[in-house]
């Protein structure tokens, strides 16, 4: 067991401390039995017009989660019309108002806090410490914004010669889409959904089709914070139909998007050949995020953070370290550390304290990566893979591994899950290490590890990347303080928890009266 750390979350428990642990813990397991039934939700209404789904838990494919509806095209219809119409009324009531439903959400999430890190783990195969990080997330995405908004949506006076007065202040777009994937399923979830609320809009959320029930009780949970009915709209469902519709509509003025980049360049194509307004996208995409160790690295801490950045979540985050770049003279030795400590590595039951890996979320997402760890295991050096706990084969298991290749051009694309790739370079071929990962036109997270101050300030001013982490992990980034995004194929910014991310929800007015 590696990945316990002493890093308290929000709602403080540390799951690390045994007397924090298991009233935590039991808490958590008295959820583990419910059986939810999720649906639309349209005005506050439940809708059950759709198809209803069945959900399994990704660890244990017998176990029944609940089941849930999910929304047709006429429901895109009722929740657009209701959200538009809802529109005027929210994007005039005073910031502060707005800023307190977020703040009643975030304590609603806490005192929820063990049913959700049930819920999470169910749905999406999380770990513990993984589920209750992600509550964490949510809640400081929650307060965050709050506080963002009363800084920002203030009208601002203008100094000038006219002899007028002259205001500026910030207002919604309309009714925002918000599109989200399964692997943050409440904190991206309600990240993209708290901003655009706070700034003004209305909102539709559609969350991923694996996730729905974590999202529909997150749902619930803004309702009973008092998010008025017509202002949230819930509509799970497939991004074909339900997305894609959503996306199309001509009332919709922004999309909140994350999830891969096709799926983003899919959506900015549809939204271009929209007629009307222009709108807005906000999108968050992937990856091939890289990691480079020279030789004056600390080889036991590269080793700590190369496992935490790979194998965290069984590597099903968009910062995930995919290809680690090893000097060669220290490779030998990092290659046997490596091996080691992916020896150690526990892949198993999520619940369970001791586990540090648990399921990739279904069986599709397994099989294509098996997919590709088979095409390695044929062309590559296989450097270490993780054994399986026994119970693994009632789940989507896949045992964490890594591979040697000689170069980042032999991954076409974003491998979303416990895989890494390890290439060696000679001191002489930093520049061309440099512009390899440039040319993969990702540039979302980027490893260094150095003890050389000039090499890291070097690489971190060539390499194009949104969020840049010297000699530590490079996952889990802190609201508020390590604002989070991409660029290129990653994404179009602002960054989500950063100053600038509530402004691309809102327009800007500028009113000037004859005094
Ligand atoms: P995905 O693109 O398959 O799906 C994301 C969402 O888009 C889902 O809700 C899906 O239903 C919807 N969707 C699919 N097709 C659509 C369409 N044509 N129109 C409208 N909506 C549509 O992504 P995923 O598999 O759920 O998530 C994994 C991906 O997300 C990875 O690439 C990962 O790197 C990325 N990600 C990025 C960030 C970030 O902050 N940059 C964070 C988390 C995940
Ligand atoms: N924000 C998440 C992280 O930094 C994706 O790992």
């Amino acid at each position: 067991y590696i990945f316990g750390d002493s890093r308290l979350n929000s709602a403080g428990i540390n799951i690390n401390i045994e007397s924090q642990w298991q009233p935590f813990h039991a808490g958590v397991t008295d959820y583990l039995q419910t059986v939810y039934s999720g649906s639309p939700i349209i005005n506050g209404q439940r809708v059950m017009s759709g198809h209803c789904h069945a959900v399994h838990s990704p660890y244990q494919l017998q176990e029944k989660v609940g089941e849930i509806y999910w929304a047709d095209t006429q429901n895109v219809q009722q929740a657009i019309e209701i959200a538009a119409s809802a529109f005027p009324a929210w994007s005039n009531r005073p910031v502060d108002e707005r800023a307190i439903y977020l703040e009643r959400l975030a304590d609603l999430l806490e005192s929820n806090q063990q049913e959700l890190v049930a819920l999470c783990h169910r749905e999406a195969g999380k770990t513990i410490q993984d589920s209750i990080d992600e509550i964490r997330e949510a809640v400081d995405f929650c307060r965050y914004y709050a506080l963002q908004a009363r800084e920002h949506f203030t009208v601002r006076v203008m100094t000038g010669p006219t002899g007028e007065l002259d205001e500026l202040y910030l207002t919604g777009r309309g009714v925002f889409a918000c599109i989200s994937p399964w692997n943050f399923p409440l904190a991206i979830f309600l990240g993209q959904i708290t901003a655009a609320l706070v700034a003004g809009n209305t909102v539709i959320a559609k969350p991923a089709e694996q996730t729905g029930l974590v999202a529909w009780r997150t749902v619930q949970l803004m309702l009973e914070a008092g998010v008025p009915e017509d202002v949230i709209q819930f509509l799970p469902g497939d991004g074909y139909t339900v997305g894609a519709a959503l996306v199309a509509d001509e009332r919709i003025a922004g999309v909140a998007f994350t999830g891969s980049t096709d799926t983003a360049k899919q959506i900015n194509r549809t939204l271009a050949a929209r007629e009307g307004a222009i709108p807005t996208l906000v999108a968050e995409t992937g990856g091939q995020n890289a990691m480079i160790v020279d030789s004056t690295a600390l080889p036991e801490q590269v080793v700590i953070d190369v496992v935490h950045s790979a194998f965290t979540s069984a590597g099903q985050r968009c910062s995930a370290l995919r290809v680690l770049y090893l000097q060669q003279d220290v490779a030998d030795r990092m290659i046997d550390l490596l091996k080691g400590a992916m020896a150690e590595l526990a892949v198993g039951n999520p619940v369970l304290h001791e586990t540090d890996i648990g399921p990739v979320i279904d069986a599709e997402a397994r099989d294509q990566l098996q997919a590709h760890v088979n095409n390695m295991k044929a062309s590559a050096v296989l450097l270490a893979e993780t054994p399986l706990a026994a119970d693994c084969h009632h789940g989507c298991f896949l045992a964490p591994v890594a591979f040697e290749i000689q170069s980042i051009k032999e991954l076409e694309k974003e491998h979303f899950g416990p895989v890494l790739h390890v290439i060696r370079y000679a001191a002489s071929e930093l520049d061309r290490v440099i512009d390899e990962i440039n040319e993969t036109g990702f540039g979302l997270t980027l490893g260094i590890h150095t003890r050389n101050e000039a090499t890291a300030a070097y690489i971190d001013r060539r390499v194009r990347a949104g969020n840049v982490y010297i000699n530590r992990n490079q996952i889990g980034a802190v609201v508020g303080v390590q604002p989070f995004g991409g660029q290129g194929l990653s994404g179009t910014g602002p960054k989500a928890g950063g100053p600038h991310y509530l402004l691309r929800f809102a327009t800007e007015r500028t009113r000037s009266i004859n005094t």
